[in-house]
């Protein structure tokens, strides 16, 4: 019999699919509508300790082959959002609770606290592009994130994933180092710090100038780096960047994936995308004799 369920570091999942964080995740209604549409599992929009406005418009540019965006990590503050997540878990959703932090104190007081609002596993974003003083100034660091996945680890017993950045020539580095610290597993990648300009303005297209680059322009880089995370780790990665059909998906199992999450996708296809991906992978996987997410888990390194 041939399943699409995964079991990703003791978090079970019905399918390998997850929202990523940042699309249709900021309320406990949206999330209930992407679990519906046949996501396994959603990752929350990052959240604070404290809520944040994020930058002015314009905040995103679209692009024939993606999205760049600089949202500046809006988000009401983990207080008010726990309403949100008491809606979403009373609905039986499998909530990861992204957290951002400065400090190590703090991630592991948000980790802490998402637990407490029954998210099923935290996500620490060590990887937003442009966010000053956040994301990936510290994920670029491997001390910094060792310290930083030790200290959660210590302070909660759902699993911890480290979304890692694109933006460094020592991703193996920092992914030993989430390893070594205990953490549960890798997600790769983030978006790659990106800018445009307007040609009659002649100035750049997004208000805080830099942002970060999604969708289909980065799935090579996705791939490359899942593949590169697969072959010296030992803790699973759960893959991310442009994937928008099912054979994206497939990529990235076959590269080292044990899950994969869908973002700019949902944007452009709407939320029957994990419906779509799923079938499509479950009937490739019958015709090439793939039992289970696992048998198809880094076959392309064999
Ligand atoms: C934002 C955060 C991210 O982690 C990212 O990859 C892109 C944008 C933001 O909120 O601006």
């Amino acid at each position: 019999m041939t399943s699409l369920k995964v079991n990703v570091s003791g978090l079970r999942l019905k399918n390998p699919s997850m929202v990523a964080s940042g699309i249709m995740d900021e309320t406990g209604d949206s999330m209930i509508k992407m679990m519906e549409s046949g996501a396994g599992a959603v990752v929350t929009k990052s959240i604070g300790l404290e809520p944040k406005d994020g930058h002015g418009n314009p905040t995103l540019v679209e692009l024939d082959y993606g999205y760049i965006n600089a949202m500046g990590l809006p988000n009401p503050g983990i207080d008010a959002f726990g309403e949100e997540m008491e809606v979403a878990v009373r609905a039986g959703v499998t909530v990861i609770g992204s957290i951002f932090a400065s400090c190590e104190g703090d991630f592991s007081l948000l980790a802490g606290r998402m637990e407490d609002m029954g998210a099923a596993a935290v996500e620490l974003n060590l990887s937003c592009p442009h966010a000053s003083g956040y994301g990936m100034e510290m994920g670029i660091d491997p001390v910094v994130v060792k310290a930083i996945v030790a200290s959660v680890k210590d302070s909660v017993r759902v699993p911890v994933f480290a979304k890692l950045t694109p933006n460094t020539h020592r991703l193996m580095d920092i992914g030993n180092s989430v390893q070594e610290a205990g953490g549960d597993a890798v997600v790769a990648i983030n978006t790659l710090k990106a800018m445009a300009i307007s040609p009659e303005s002649a100035r750049p297209i997004l208000r805080n100038r830099f942002g970060g680059l999604s969708g289909p322009a980065v799935k090579p880089v996705g791939v490359r780096a899942v593949f590169d995370l697969y072959s010296v780790l030992d803790i699973p990665i759960i893959g991310v960047g442009g994937i928008t059909s099912w054979r994206d998906a497939v990529e990235y199992i076959m590269a080292g994936a044990s899950a994969f999450q869908v973002g700019s996708a949902i944007g452009h296809k709407g939320v029957q995308v994990f419906g779509e991906i799923c079938d499509g992978m479950l009937a490739f996987m019958r015709d090439y004799g793939y039992s289970s997410i696992h048998d198809m888990t880094g076959v392309a390194h064999e």
